[in-house]
């Protein structure tokens, strides 16, 4: 019988995810001065039952002003950190790996929750609104503030955020971290020729433009254990002429797998909004070409995602040899029992005993029983 790739194990460093399915970052904005609430216990405890491979928790600011919303999390003190340890501890007693997307918003900074529209603070005069930072003195979008534009040394005070904050996450149990270099935030603008017009040693030339990105990996490379992956999230493209293209993003994970950097986790766009605003339309499996280009021309391991939802395109992804792992989010809300689903589905034998026992035991008999009925 072949097994389905989706249900072994995939090991990097000294890391072992039990399969492929890795719960995407969320951000929840349920959290209050950065911190961990019950609904990020509740939300987190859906996932740790669930037979998942893994999991990275959402965007967490560095800093306060790098929360992308006044309700995110944030790993810029440590009174922050036992709130993250009680949800490393939901995932480690199941056997899941837990990582930290460690995020600084830049100039998207400083906005409003998505179901309050999703625009900047500033805009609304909210007495919750901040100064936004960026590589240059360019909003994101019209209506937008204009972000002051950082100096050498405020960058190198933020390059150390993200070690101080990775620092943090190591002493909060997780198991990975991954840097957030996509979707328009600060990391990502520095990237793109779109956002960074910066004439000193960060802009210009590929080599200025990711100076920041190679800069914090070293740096929180430095701060993890030499046996802990780092993950690594792009927008593969800025779905623009003039913005960045796969060619560079190639280039990139090649120097961010020689600074340290183990999985390339393959998103795209946002660069001067919301992404499901901008783009070419999405559908199932929609960046899985991006994720192979990296993971063919970098020769390093990717995580795809993006509207996977059947557990036979995630299988594809993976026999296709187009990623390593799948990140699923929107799908996972639906249904946090897909990982249960995918196993059934994809011939795992006995699929229940992905789950904890007191699900699995239940399940096998009920396996049982319909199994009874199907043969009279
Ligand atoms: C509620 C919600 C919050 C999200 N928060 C983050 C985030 O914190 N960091 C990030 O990189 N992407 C974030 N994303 C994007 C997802 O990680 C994922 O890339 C995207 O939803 C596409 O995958 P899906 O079609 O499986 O949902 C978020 C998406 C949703 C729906």
């Amino acid at each position: 019988m072949t097994v389905a790739k989706l249900f072994t194990p995939f090991e990097i460093r000294n890391v072992r995810f039990p399969n492929r399915i890795v719960v995407s970052p969320m951000c929840q904005y349920q959290a209050t001065d950065g911190l961990v609430q019950d609904w990020h216990r509740a939300h987190h405890a859906r996932f740790a039952l669930s037979g998942v491979g893994g999991a990275v928790i959402e965007a967490t600011g560095v800093v306060a002003e790098g929360r992308i919303t006044p309700g995110c999390l944030g790993l810029w003190h440590d009174g922050q950190i036992a709130g993250m340890a009680e949800i490393t501890r939901l995932y480690r007693t199941h056997g899941i790996p837990s990582g930290i997307q460690l995020a600084h918003a830049g100039r998207k900074a400083s906005a409003a929750l998505p179901w309050d529209g999703a625009g900047p603070l500033a805009a609304s005069g909210s007495p919750q609104a901040w100064q936004t930072v960026a590589p240059s003195a360019t909003a994101p979008a019209e209506g937008w503030p204009v972000p002051h534009e950082l100096t050498q040394s405020e960058i190198a005070d933020l390059v150390e955020a993200f070690a101080a904050a990775a620092r943090r996450a190591v002493t909060s149990g997780f198991d990975f971290v991954e840097i957030h270099g996509a979707h328009g935030y600060l990391i990502h603008s520095f990237f793109s020729p779109l956002a960074n017009s910066r004439t000193d040693a960060y802009g210009g030339s590929f080599e200025g433009r990711s100076r920041f990105a190679l800069e914090v990996t070293e740096a929180v490379r430095a701060a993890i254990p030499a046996g802990m992956p780092m993950f690594w999230r792009v927008s593969a493209v800025d779905h623009d002429p003039s913005g960045v293209q796969i060619e560079d993003t190639v280039r990139l994970a090649q120097r961010l797998k020689a600074a340290g950097a183990d999985v390339i986790d393959v998103s795209t766009g946002g660069i001067s909004g919301p992404i499901a605003r901008s783009g070419p339309p999405q559908f199932p499996g929609h960046q899985v070409p991006y994720a192979a280009r990296i993971r063919r021309e970098a020769d390093i391991a990717t995580m795809a995602v993006g509207m996977i939802m059947e557990p036979a395109l995630a299988e594809k992804i993976l026999e296709d040899g187009d990623a390593d792992l799948v990140a699923l989010g929107r799908e996972l809300l639906a249904d946090p029992a897909f990982a249960y689903r995918a196993a059934r589905e994809l011939g795992v034998p006995a699929a229940e005993s992905i789950l904890p026992q007191p699900f699995a035991f239940h399940l096998a008999r009920r396996e049982q029983a319909l199994a009874r009925l199907r043969t009279g």
